[in-house]
Parts: C-alpha cells; sequence; structure tokens
C-alpha cells in the first residue's frame, strides 16, 4: 500500500535544515528561549524552523488524560450524518469540550476505532467556521475495515475518538492570490474545506479559483449540488469530468480524464495558480505529468495521498537491510581503524535508546528511525503511517537529541512539550524515551 505524501514549497523545504526539528534534550531546554529570528508565516510552519521558543509543559501537563480545552484530541459526538453519494457519507461532529475547533482547512484526523483497534485519517471536509463541529466524508471501501465500520455502526447518538489537527496539505500553509484545485474521488474532501475557507474569507484578494473534479461517473459525484452551485459564483469555475455514463445517467458533461490538454484550455493564467492535488495515486501522477508538460513550476504543487506508502512488512525489511547496510559500514570502519596509525577501533556512532515504561534498552545507529530500531528488537510501539503524518507514534522523550522529520503529525506545541514521532525521527544522542 502507499501512503500519502504531503508536499512543502521548495521555501520551506530548503535549506535542508529546515525540514529537520532538534528536540533538544529535555533537561538542556530553556524555560523561555529567545524567539526565532524571523517568524514563520504560519504558525504551523514553526515545526520548520526554530521552534524552541515556547515554553514547556507544567508538570504532568503530558500525562493528562482529559482533553486539552484547545486541541482537537478526545472523544466526539456523531452529530448527524448524511448520505452524500451511494458509497460516501459526510459525519458531523461536535467537540464537546471546545467552543471552536481550530484547524487550517485541509488538514485531517487520525479517526480511533477501539473496538476494532485500528485508526485511519480522515480529511476535515468542512471549514474552519467558529464552532465546535466539524465534518468529515468517508468512502465506503470495498473490503475496508474502518471505512464500513463508520458507515455500517457509527450513527447519530455515537461517539468516535479523533486525534488532530494534523497535517500541511492547506491554503493557509501557501498562501496565494489565486488557486487550482484538482481532485479525484474522494479526494475532494480537503478541497471543498479549502474552497469553502477561502469563499467565507477571500482575504485581500478577489476570488479567483479553478476546481477541476473527476469521478467515475455522475453517481460517484460527491458534492455534486455544491459543486453546481460553486459554478455559479463569480471567480470560481468547476469543471467536472466523469471517465463513464452511470446506470441511471448519461454524463452531459465534460467526459475522460484528467490530461494537459483539459488543464490548458479550463485554466487560465495557469503558471500563477497554487495547485492542490488530492487522488488516487495513478490520477495523481498524470495530473504531476501534465503540470509539468504545461511548465507549471512543481515549487507551487502540493500533492495529498490517502494511502500508506508503505506495509509495515515492508518497512521492517527496509530497516533490515538498512541495519544491515549499517553493520557492514561499521566493521568496515573497525577493520580501518586497526590499521597501522591508529590506536584504538573507531567504530561507527550507535546510540542507545531506553524505553522507560518497560526498562527496554535497544541500539539504533544514526541513520534507523526509533521506531523501525524498536521493531527490529521485537518492541510494540503503536504506529500507523510511519511518515510522521498521523501522530499514533507520538512519544515523549524524556532526554536526549532526535532530528526529526515529519509530514504534520504532530503540533508545534506538542514538540515544545518534548513529544516526538518516533517513526520519522533518527538519534543524534543516547535517548530516553517515556
Ligand atoms: C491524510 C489522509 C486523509 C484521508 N482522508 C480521507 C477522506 O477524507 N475520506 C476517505 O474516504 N478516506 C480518506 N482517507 C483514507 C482513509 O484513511 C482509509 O485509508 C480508508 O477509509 C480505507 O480504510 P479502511 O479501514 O476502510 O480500509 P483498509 O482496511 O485499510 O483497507 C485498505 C485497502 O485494503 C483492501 N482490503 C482490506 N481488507 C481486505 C481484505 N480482507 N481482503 C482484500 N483486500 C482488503 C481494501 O479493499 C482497501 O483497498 C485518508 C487517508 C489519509 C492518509
Ligand atoms: S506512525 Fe504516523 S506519525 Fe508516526
Amino acid at each position: 500500500m502507499e501512503y500519502r505524501r504531503s508536499t512543502l514549497p521548495t521555501s520551506v523545504k530548503e535549506p535542508e535544515s529546515k525540514f529537520t526539528f532538534r528536540v533538544p534534550n529535555r533537561r538542556a531546554r530553556a524555560v523561555t528561549a529567545p524567539a526565532p529570528a524571523s517568524a514563520p508565516a504560519h504558525p504551523a510552519l514553526a515545526l520548520h524552523g526554530a521552534f524552541s521558543s515556547a515554553e514547556p509543559a507544567p508538570p504532568g501537563a503530558l500525562a493528562s488524560a482529559e482533553p486539552a480545552p484547545d486541541e482537537l484530541t478526545g472523544m466526539v459526538d456523531v452529530v448527524g450524518v448524511t448520505q452524500v453519494t451511494h458509497d460516501v457519507k459526510t459525519f458531523e461532529l461536535r467537540a464537546g469540550w471546545m467552543e471552536s475547533v481550530d484547524f487550517e482547512p485541509g488538514q485531517y484526523v487520525t479517526v480511533r476505532v477501539p473496538e476494532l483497534g485500528l485508526e485511519r485519517c480522515y480529511s476535515i471536509s468542512s471549514a474552519p467556521f467558529g464552532t465546535n463541529t466539524f465534518t468529515i466524508t468517508v468512502k465506503r471501501v470495498s473490503g475496508g475495515a474502518v471505512s464500513n465500520h463508520l458507515h455500517d455502526a457509527v450513527g447519530v447518538g455515537g461517539s468516535l475518538h479523533v486525534d488532530g489537527p494534523y497535517g500541511l496539505f492547506s491554503t493557509s500553509f501557501h498562501p496565494a492570490a489565486t488557486h487550482l484545485f484538482i481532485s479525484g474521488g474522494s479526494g475532494i474532501t480537503p478541497m471543498m474545506s479549502m474552497v469553502r475557507a477561502l469563499l467565507a474569507d477571500p482575504g485581500q484578494h478577489p476570488t479567483d479559483i479553478v476546481f477541476v473534479h473527476n469521478a467515475a461517473t455522475p453517481d460517484d459525484i460527491i458534492f455534486r449540488a455544491e459543486l453546481d452551485q460553486l459554478a455559479e459564483v463569480p471567480g470560481i469555475r468547476v469543471v467536472t469530468m466523469c471517465s463513464r455514463d452511470s446506470v441511471t445517467e448519461v454524463w452531459a458533461g465534460r467526459r475522460g480524464r484528467i490530461s494537459a490538454d483539459v488543464l490548458a484550455e479550463a485554466v487560465p493564467g495557469l503558471g500563477d495558480r497554487e495547485v492542490f492535488v488530492c487522488g488516487p495515486a495513478g490520477y495523481r501522477e498524470s495530473v504531476r505529468d501534465a503540470l509539468a508538460r504545461l511548465g507549471v513550476d512543481d515549487r507551487r504543487v502540493h500533492e495529498e495521498s490517502f494511502v500508506f506508502a508503505m506495509k509495515p512488512a515492508d518497512r521492517l525489511a527496509r530497516a533490515e537491510a538498512r541495519a544491515r547496510e549499517f553493520a557492514e559500514r561499521d566493521g568496515a570502519a573497525r577493520q580501518d581503524s586497526t590499521g597501522p596509525g591508529w590506536g584504538e577501533c573507531t567504530p561507527l556512532a550507535r546510540f542507545g535508546i531506553e524505553f522507560r515504561s518497560t526498562g527496554t534498552r535497544i541500539d539504533c545507529d544514526p541513520g534507523t528511525t526509533v521506531l523501525d530500531a524498536a521493531v527490529r528488537a521485537g518492541l510494540t510501539v503503536p504506529s500507523s503511517c510511519a511518515e510522521g503524518m498521523c501522530g499514533t507514534c507520538k512519544s515523549v522523550l524524556v532526554s536526549g537529541e532526535v532530528e526529526m522529520r515529519h509530514n504534520g503529525g504532530i503540533r508545534p506545541k506538542e514538540i515544545a512539550a518534548g513529544k516526538f514521532l518516533p517513526c520519522c525521527s533518527t538519534p543524534k544522542s543516547d535517548l530516553v524515551v517515556e
């Protein structure tokens, strides 16, 4: 299975250090550190630069089981369910402990289903409108555990555990005057959140949005009525395409698949737009090719995918291959260092990681993530995406320093409070993990 990737613009990706995060040793963490030299464009992007300006959490705060009043983490009530298409439902969720749910349009939450012992990410399909309700829109996946559970067993009056908001796929993180949204199938959900938010608050610019959506058949067009309404709004151009007719409807609109020709014809001022793409892997590839052919700067193109990049077994195999490679290099380094002129052998650095809750201690080389090292050692660490997106593996770093390359699965204030994501963190020193 392939996992989603949330891209950052080059301005954020480069220099490389802006995409890495050092979690300083807690003892060394200043109570009040100096503010970063230059403030990031958006608070969440503070993750990508110096982040130590926040104060550490007060003692005991990390262990608190009560939902934090300003954090979307806890049990939410299901207050509405709408059948959107034959296989898509929207769930309206209320976070009773919050006054208003604070998220950026395009972000997602991780939904935990304790009965199944599973969790999945779902984009928030509503816009942040200052209330304590929000929506997720879920497509029933054939054979899929969680989507079928949500469709069949979760209704009004029920509750779900959510954790978030997470993700960097948002117009908030890539401000622009003009936008192009391109979605395939259920990839429309984060787009709808962003379009709704832009319409509610167009900022200093007149609305200039092109929204291209691809569905298999007319029956599969998610938010069809709203897309039709959006098409009437000045400043928004909506292009809905279907690959084929449905049993009940001959599609009268544009037919076929996304291509450079379609985009060239439908999107005025293409090169100036900030582009957001979400859909299946093959779809995103076609869009990427089409945009490249049309000369669109890829720094303007942001992608979200809904599936894992790697199966857990493949991840373990990768971790083992890396460990073997490290052992070989380590062996070579030891041999070199025992030659004439060398006093002692100088093996490659390897760090110790202590997991305080179990008292387990393992070794980890600097190129292996803490999660991979733990899994290789036979430890069970909760994890899902392994790409720093879902927040499942979030742990407390009691001491030590890691380099963390995440994809929005942790909040700036959690980092400041000493939390980290083992799945995307490599050790820079010996570590103690709670
Ligand atoms: C950031 C992010 C945002 C997302 N947002 C949304 C969203 O807004 N809306 C949405 O609908 N989805 C979204 N997803 C996808 C969502 O997280 C789930 O992956 C999706 O709902 C499928 O989960 P599942 O548990 O139903 O399927 P899974 O059980 O995970 O199954 C996944 C795949 O394996 C196949 N499979 C499962 N069990 C079997 C079996 N026994 N035999 C054969 N094949 C099998 C399924 O057919 C399916 O193709 C998002 C994902 C991410 C990462
Ligand atoms: S497993 Fe998803 S963030 Fe670590």
